[in-house]
């Protein structure tokens, strides 16, 4: 079973009562110009996934790859993810994925496009897309990718090293469960990424349990 924190999706009112569909959201985010980040990025990379999902995962934002492709998690980070996902017995097939910020904010480094993470306001300019993803997927579950999206989906900071690997059930709404994300296992230096690896399927299990 769960614990239950005083925790609640960051929804607004109006969100709630108005339900287009995901094609014609993802229209409307093509040409999102609310925050900055549009004009360095290749495009909007919205969230990917079967409508009826019961469960979403939720990332920071595109990296180089994603940006350059148009589709969440098939960089490195997603690889990793991809990886993570079959080892805990979930299928992507049946997930839907997305991110807290929907366009991929870098820097540049030498040739290369070095990401850099985004502003609690890029955030905030964003959060209308997700808002809605959540309205119209009515997902079981909602699964944090570290704690930039812990933060969008909550609107307020997570420890995410303290409340990894439980299931949050809320008094109305998705049930909620924060982990790592990928991108900090790659971090991790040596033989501890291995274990670090190992942590993330065994959060990752306890979402595909609960969705069982
Ligand atoms: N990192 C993320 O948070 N999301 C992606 O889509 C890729 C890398």
């Amino acid at each position: 079973m769960g614990t239950t924190l005083a925790l609640s999706l960051r929804m607004n009112a109006g969100t709630k009562a108005r339900k287009p569909n995901l094609d014609s959201l993802r229209e409307q985010a093509r040409d999102c110009r609310a925050c900055d980040l549009w004009r360095r990025a290749t495009q909007t990379v919205f969230g990917e996934g079967p409508a009826r999902a019961q469960a979403m995962l939720v990332g920071e934002q595109p990296g180089d790859a994603e940006d350059l492709q148009g589709h969440p998690f098939v960089g490195p980070a997603g690889a990793l993810l991809d990886r993570a996902l079959v080892d805990a017995g979930l299928d992507r097939n049946k997930l839907y994925v997305t991110n807290a910020v929907k366009h991929f904010k870098w820097e540049p480094r030498g040739k290369r496009r070095l990401h850099k993470t985004p502003a609690q306001q890029e955030i905030e300019a964003c959060h209308r897309w997700l808002e809605e993803e959540i309205a119209i997927l009515h997902p079981r579950l909602i699964v944090c990718l570290g704690a930039t999206a812990a933060r969008a989906v909550t609107g307020r900071p997570v420890k995410v090293g303290d409340s990894r690997g439980n299931i949050v059930e809320l008094e109305a709404g998705p049930a909620l469960l924060f982990t790592v994300h990928p991108s900090f296992v790659l971090r991790v230096p040596g033989d501890a990424r291995k274990h670090a690896y190992d942590a993330l399927v065994a959060d990752l299990k306890v979402a595909a349990d609960y969705l069982d």
